[in-house]
């Protein structure tokens, strides 16, 4: 018979995607910190996965590449450095810890606020890593911070 060789596709670029970096750039830090069409984002490579988000909290614009992350729930989260709060890397959802008022037991658990800071969608070729931009016209939380100037060092509150 015929000798087949397989050859693996080549992740398709996105017309809109732009080159922010190579795959050994995130070797020493797993994160980078990037401006995409003027936005800030950044980059986590965290368990062999690239994700992408709004690089300003969608709570205060605290900077999240400052941030540590935590597994919550079987989660990776960022953790913003100025407040504290928690956003899953995968789906840039709230998390927040509460009661069920309805627990006897008052047991803490964590609850979803909803998607609260845009991610973005990260394409690996050839070693670069590119990122597009996600759709802006459903509005989320983050977009108020995307485009503002900050002083990292410096907390309002
Ligand atoms: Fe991120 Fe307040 S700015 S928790």
């Amino acid at each position: 018979g015929q000798r087949q060789t397989v050859v693996s596709e080549p992740e398709e670029l996105d017309e809109s995607a732009v080159f922010v970096g190579k795959e050994e750039d995130f070797k020493v830090c797993k994160r980078l910190r990037t401006t995409v069409n003027d936005r800030e984002v950044v980059i986590f490579h965290h368990l062999g996965k690239y994700h992408a988000l709004d690089l300003r909290c969608y709570h205060a614009g605290g900077p999240l590449h400052l941030g540590e992350i935590e597994d919550i729930n079987g989660q990776a989260c960022i953790i913003c450095p100025w407040h504290k709060y928690k956003i899953v890397l995968e789906t840039g959802e709230g998390l927040y810890q509460g009661v069920n008022p309805q627990d006897p037991r008052r047991t803490k658990t964590w609850f979803s606020k909803g998607k609260k800071q845009r991610t973005h969608k990260v394409t690996v070729k050839d070693g670069s890593i590119y990122v597009t931009l996600s759709d802006v016209n459903v509005e989320l939380d983050s977009d108020f911070f995307a485009k503002e100037k900050f002083n990292d060092e410096a907390c309002p509150d």
